[in-house]
């Protein structure tokens, strides 16, 4: 199976998940390119249609993914139009599965703060014809200078969420890996 593991990561806590998805995709047998998306990425160096299955994630910020990541998602939506590949009623195409995950805090709201990012990068795959099977949430400690932030590794609705994604955060990536790539 072909697989493309495309994230995005501000402070490298996605990209901790995205390299656990690399490894596992690798020791299961099969290809994967795995893409760290940029501000300035050229959108025609991915193309999802020549994946079997694919992953995708990002931070969580103010509720959204990150800007640079709406705007390469609204490019590739119109690349996709264009090229006739997004059709009126998104027909499903066959063997074509795809996951979508975030890392977030949570601290006011917890997990509902987070929700719309999956949904919203998975949209796109929705639009394509691929069966997004399901969305995945990993804790996500804030990394920053600034205490504003840092004060809710210990005091936001997920609990003390200090050093997460950390090693059971990644064994349950691996085991999450194995069980959808039967799917
Ligand atoms: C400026 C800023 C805003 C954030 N906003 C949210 C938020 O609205 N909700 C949330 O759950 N987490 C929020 N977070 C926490 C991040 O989503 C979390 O630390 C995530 O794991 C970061 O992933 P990344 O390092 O891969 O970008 C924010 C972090 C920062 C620095």
């Amino acid at each position: 199976m072909k697989v493309l593991n495309l994230f995005f990561s501000v402070t490298g806590n996605t990209k901790k998940i995205a390299l656990q998805i690399d490894k596992t995709v690798k020791d299961e047998g099969h290809e994967i390119d795995t893409i760290e998306v940029t501000k300035n990425i050229d959108k025609d160096t991915i193309d999802f249609l020549k994946y079997d299955f694919v992953f995708i994630g990002t931070g969580v910020y103010i509720w959204l993914p990150p800007q640079d990541m709406i705007d390469l998602w609204k490019e590739m939506q119109k690349k996709y139009v264009k090229s006739g590949d997004i059709k009126p009623y998104a027909p499903r195409r066959v063997n074509k599965k795809a996951v979508t995950y975030c890392t977030f805090a949570g601290p006011h709201t917890g997990k509902n703060e987070a929700t719309s990012v999956p949904e919203f990068l998975g949209q796109l795959l929705d639009h394509l014809g691929y069966e997004v099977i399901t969305e995945w949430f990993f804790e996500g400690q804030f990394n920053s200078e600034n205490s504003f932030y840092t004060k809710f590794n210990k005091m936001g609705r997920m609990g003390d969420i200090t050093g997460r994604p950390n090693e059971d955060d990644l064994k349950r990536v691996d085991s999450m890996v194995k069980g959808i790539l039967h799917v």
